[in-house]
């Protein structure tokens, strides 16, 4: 048997013209917690709407818990557990007849069926409105009942995609605790989507980084950020991006520049020393930096280095 519970070959698929996802390859062993980190539109819901049969392939192929997505879609959705973006949920059920229907589409026993709808309704965590109708839940509350739901049959693989978005800060590091207890506790499997970069960072023992339907760079996040450098200095500037790039790597002991669209990030070793020589060699340059800031190197920093842009809009270059 093999060790993977995820494995694809060249996976991908095109919307017309449109390559949403450029041929992948992806490796996951059982147990193992994989953050796939990317952009808007970089290709991460195809990847896993093909991962859960719900989206035929265009080309290559795939395995999610031994089996194969095209040949054997059935026996991969009786091991898998899928809580989508967008929720799909009857706004006509309550809380309650959407886990204890979930039991029965997947043929769970009365018994067995009682005690997994009273763990996913702990789980989901919404009090009695358990039992009202679900179009009176707030988005939080969705996202919970979904997640629940997609555990009653106690799937192997578990797939979610953007699984915080749009959750206040506390209802996500719940969904994180959760996340961490049922790989921890029961060995599921987690393949999760996301685009920031904590979530990955904290829950992710592996990272891998899609952009425009590729895989750009895969480790953990302790490698992927260790790989930019130790220190990094950020310098913030309007100018001459390309030019002050130059001038950055001309001077000793930086080991790397990486430019962006509203600055550069140096990487060195020890960036307390370097960063006087950094604001001495722009100055003489007459070059005029908004800001020069030390800090260690985030998953967006590795972005950054793989793809030429940030992931994050709100940080500073
Ligand atoms: N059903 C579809 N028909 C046509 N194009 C599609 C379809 N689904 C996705 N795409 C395109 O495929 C690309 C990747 O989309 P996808 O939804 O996989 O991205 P994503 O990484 O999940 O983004 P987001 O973070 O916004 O959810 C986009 O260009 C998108 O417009
Ligand atoms: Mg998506």
């Amino acid at each position: 048997m093999s060790n993977l519970a995820i494995e694809t070959l060249s996976l991908g698929r095109s919307f017309g013209s449109n390559i949403a996802v450029g041929g992948v390859d992806i490796a996951v062993r059982k147990g193992e917690i994989y953050g796939f980190l990317g952009p808007n539109g970089a290709g991460k819901s195809t990847t896993v709407r093909m991962l859960c049969t719900l989206l035929r392939p265009t080309s290559g192929a795939a395995k999610v818990a031994g089996f194969d997505v095209i040949d054997t879609p059935e026996k991969v959705r009786l091991r898998i557990g899928v809580a989508m973006q967008e929720a799909a949920l009857d706004d006509k059920q309550s809380g309650r007849e959407i886990l204890e229907f979930q039991g029965r589409l997947f043929g769970l026993d009365a018994k067995t069926r009682r005690e997994r709808v009273e763990k996913a309704i702990h789980l989901a965590d919404i009090g009695d409105s358990i039992d009202d109708w679900v179009r009176t839940y707030s988005g939080g509350m969705k996202r919970r009942l979904d997640l629940a739901a997609s555990l009653v049959h106690d799937p192997q693989v578990l797939f979610l995609d953007e699984p915080t978005t749009g959750l206040d800060p506390i209802s996500r590091v719940r969904v994180w605790e959760e996340v961490r207890r049922l790989n921890r506790e029961n060995g599921v499997t987690v393949f999760l989507t996301t685009q920031y970069l904590e979530e990955a960072d904290e829950l992710a023992d592996r990272v891998g980084i899609i952009d425009r339907g590729r895989i750009v760079e895969e480790g953990t996040p302790t490698e992927l950020k260790r790989a930019v450098g130790s220190d990094l200095i950020v310098v913030e500037l309007s100018g001459d991006i390309e030019r002050a790039a130059e001038i950055a790597r001309s001077l000793r002991d930086v080991s790397e520049v990486t430019a962006g669209s509203n600055g550069l990030a140096i990487s060195t070793n020890d960036a307390a020393a370097l960063i006087s020589t950094v604001a001495v060699a722009f100055n003489q340059h007459g070059i005029s930096a908004n800001s020069l800031t030390i800090r260690t190197p985030s998953l967006d920093d590795v972005f950054l280095r793989a793809t030429g842009h940030r992931l994050s809009t709100e940080s500073v270059q």
